[in-house]
């Protein structure tokens, strides 16, 4: 499975960064942007695929691990730096653990909500992607 790590460009000064996410950033055109917080250290998020949904995420606070799974090969990236943040394309299924005290996942999406996009069910998605790869 190829990882897609994008470098969020950054103002850099003693005062403090700037992290600026500009349209040739992202290579999807952005339709919406939601963010996780609060989320408690125990609480699994995700558990879901989309079928044409790409997403990148971008740690703004803290860090935690997102388990991302092919059907095939299963990886975990922990995201823990507001400067890099990891695209996730179309049916992968992906889970999202071990939230820090104070994480801020924020989430830039190619379209808007569409609950006939999400795959919530692991099954379904291996038959999915299997019928959708041929
Ligand atoms: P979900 O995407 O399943 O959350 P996560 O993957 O972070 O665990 O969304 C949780 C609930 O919120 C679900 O009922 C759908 C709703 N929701 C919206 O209405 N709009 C949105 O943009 C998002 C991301 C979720």
């Amino acid at each position: 499975m190829e990882i897609q790590i994008i470098e969020i460009p950054k103002i850099k000064n003693t005062k403090g960064n700037i992290g600026v996410i500009e349209m040739d950033v992202v290579p999807f055109d952005i339709k919406r942007v939601y963010y996780l917080y609060d989320v408690p250290s125990s609480a699994k998020r995700g558990g879901h695929a989309h079928k044409a949904l790409l997403q990148l995420l971008i740690p703004l606070s803290g860090s935690f691990d997102v388990v991302l799974k092919d059907g095939t090969e299963k990886i975990t990236i922990t995201l823990n730096k507001p400067d890099r943040g990891l695209l996730i394309k179309s049916n992968i299924w992906r889970e999202l653990e071990n939230f820090s005290s104070g994480a801020v996942c924020m989430v830039i999406a190619s379209e808007v909500y569409d609950e006939d996009d999400y795959i919530r069910n692991y099954d379904d998605f291996l038959a999915y992607i299997k019928t959708n790869q041929q």
